[in-house]
């Protein structure tokens, strides 16, 4: 099947997107509409045919059955023999999820009625601030849902603290006052080394301040029993099951923090946006599709034509952390480079993902996305209308550039033009040619358009559960399991052997050369 995409990729050359465009309906086409959202990826250099292709390729993949069994509790995460749930977090009023012959519903649903209730008490109550601590997907997820929907926050201020660079805790301990202050341990293991760090580092400044910490820390877990090792009362310990990948895990209790931030209300719409895009993902057929839509473009870009990254562009500034939790959703899920069945894969994994707001990133590594030698596809996401009405202005001239950006990708503007240009400014002969030479601009960039009503709790849940099919999509193509994280463990491994060589207890034996030379600088300039 690979060869097909393979074939369409050359068949497809550097044929120019623009010319696709005398199709009258090529815009039409090429976009799909759900859940109230607008896919264009007109902007690409697919047709018909290498739609067609990628589809069967999805098809041969066999993602609907793939998807079948994620939604029915099936234990596609092989190397680990677990179940994919996270959307059962967010089957609100859907039916029974059986998982082992048992339905998890009662449980999600018992679970959300504590989270509620916990949330609703901590917004009644003195607290000020809530300090989430938490790294990776115990981080990510809440951080990034939590300034997207600053408009709705209504509750205590909420603090993320994740790096074990003391750096993180203080600077947030400094905002915070010891008697207003609530923590929330989120850790869906209770062993990483960071957060247990910064949690001991938390429990240290509350007894220094003389401020008793009972009722004052809250724990996130699957490992309730670590969590009761640690000093958590049973009733502040909210668990969940190992179903829920960690960088899944936004809509259990890991979005604790965001539900005090913004009320148990704004959450569940969070929730239902999500169970909206479950529901498409769930029954429209592959080719209108858009979590589909969106994997086999990404596959297209990279796998079929060779393109390594590609970068996310929300032109909502309030999705600053998008990026990086797409960098975790997809790099942790597809950064793989075994199949399944542990043979090397045959295709490159998924790609490397990066992104920044616009129009900040205009005015920063744009240039290289215009005229670098390397193609980067691009994936703006933009909402019809702001949450600044006296700003309209603003909103207009957000969107204008992310329209322009993705037309100036797809035009460029050619030496003829460029040269024009500059003869219009009074140069001429060899250094009219230099100097319109700077100025051209190859064009024919891809790039595609998530254009959405406004940055609500729905449409952000809508968003993200379309990223999570999207992965799981690309995981099934690519023949991975999108659920494990093994490329993580080595460093951490290390890490724990490094500890004491740092703090000098140890000696650095066996060592390499440059490690060794590391850590006797260390020891030189460390008080
Ligand atoms: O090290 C990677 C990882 O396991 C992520 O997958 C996870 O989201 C993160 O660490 C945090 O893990 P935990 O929630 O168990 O602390």
């Amino acid at each position: 099947m690979w060869d097909s995409i393979r074939a369409q990729a050359e068949r497809v050359g550097d044929r120019q997107i623009l010319d696709l465009f005398d199709n009258d309906n090529r815009a039409e086409e090429f976009s799909l509409r759900a859940a109230g959202m607008l896919f264009d990826y007109s902007k690409t250099q697919l047709d018909e045919q290498s739609r067609a292709a990628l589809i069967a390729l999805a098809q041969n993949a066999g993602v609907e059955q793939r998807r079948a069994e994620m939604f029915s509790g099936g234990k596609i995460n092989e190397t680990e023999g677990r179940a994919v749930l996270h959307t059962a977090l967010r089957n609100l009023d859907g039916g029974p999820v059986m998982v082992d012959g048992e339905d998890v519903m009662p449980g999600v649903l018992d679970t959300l009625k504590r989270m509620t209730a916990l949330a609703e008490e901590i917004r009644a109550s003195d607290v000020t601030d809530v300090v989430n601590i938490g790294i990776g997907g115990s981080d990510l997820g809440p951080k990034m849902a939590a300034i997207a929907l600053s408009p709705y926050h209504d509750g205590p201020r909420c603090h993320f603290v994740s790096n074990v660079d003391g750096a993180d805790i203080s600077d947030v301990l400094r905002r915070c006052n010891p008697e207003k202050t609530l923590f929330i341990v989120a850790s869906k293991t209770f062993t990483t080394i960071e957060t247990m760090t910064n949690a001991r580092t938390a429990k240290a400044w509350m007894e220094d301040k003389g401020v008793p910490i009972e009722g004052r820390f809250v724990a996130l877990s699957s490992n309730a029993e670590k969590a009761a090792e640690w000093g958590i009362p049973a009733k502040k310990v909210i668990g969940f099951e190992d179903w829920v990948g960690g960088r899944y895990s936004v809509w259990g209790p890991i979005g604790l923090s965001l539900m005090i931030a913004i009320g148990p209300e704004a959450f569940t719409a969070f929730l239902r946006g999500a169970q909206q895009m479950d529901r498409h993902f769930q029954s429209a057929a592959l080719h209108q599709n858009m979590p589909v839509l969106l994997a086999l473009v990404g596959i297209w870009h990279n796998q079929g034509l060779g393109h390594a990254t590609r970068t996310v562009l929300p032109y909502d500034n309030r999705l600053s952390r998008l990026p990086a939790y797409l960098q975790q959703l997809e790099m942790e899920s597809n950064g793989k480079r075994v199949s399944m069945d542990g043979a090397d894969l045959t295709v490159d994994s998924g790609p490397v993902v990066w992104g920044e707001p616009g129009t900040n990133g205009q005015h920063a590594f744009y240039q290289l996305i215009h005229q670098g030698t390397r193609v980067v596809p691009c994936e703006f996401l933009v909402a019809a209308e702001g949450h600044e009405p006296d700003l309209r202005h603003h909103h207009q001239l957000l969107i204008a550039n992310c329209l322009a950006q993705s037309e100036a990708l797809m035009r460029g503007r050619s030496l003829e033009e460029a040269t024009e240009i500059m003869a219009a400014k009074g140069l001429v002969g060899p250094e009219l040619d230099r100097q319109a030479r700077h100025r051209v601009f190859p064009g024919n960039r891809p790039s595609t358009t998530l254009i959405y009503p406004q940055l609500t709790p729905e449409v952000l849940g809508k968003i993200v559960a379309l990223y999570e099919h999207r992965v799981f999509v690309e995981g099934v193509v690519l023949g991975i399991n999108s659920y494990d994280q093994w490329g993580v463990e080595l460093g951490k491994e290390l890490a724990t052997t490094l500890g004491p060589m740092v703090s000098g207890e140890q000696a650095p034996d066996g060592k390499d050369g440059s490690t060794r030379q590391l850590i006797t600088y260390v020891q030189r300039y460390s008080g």
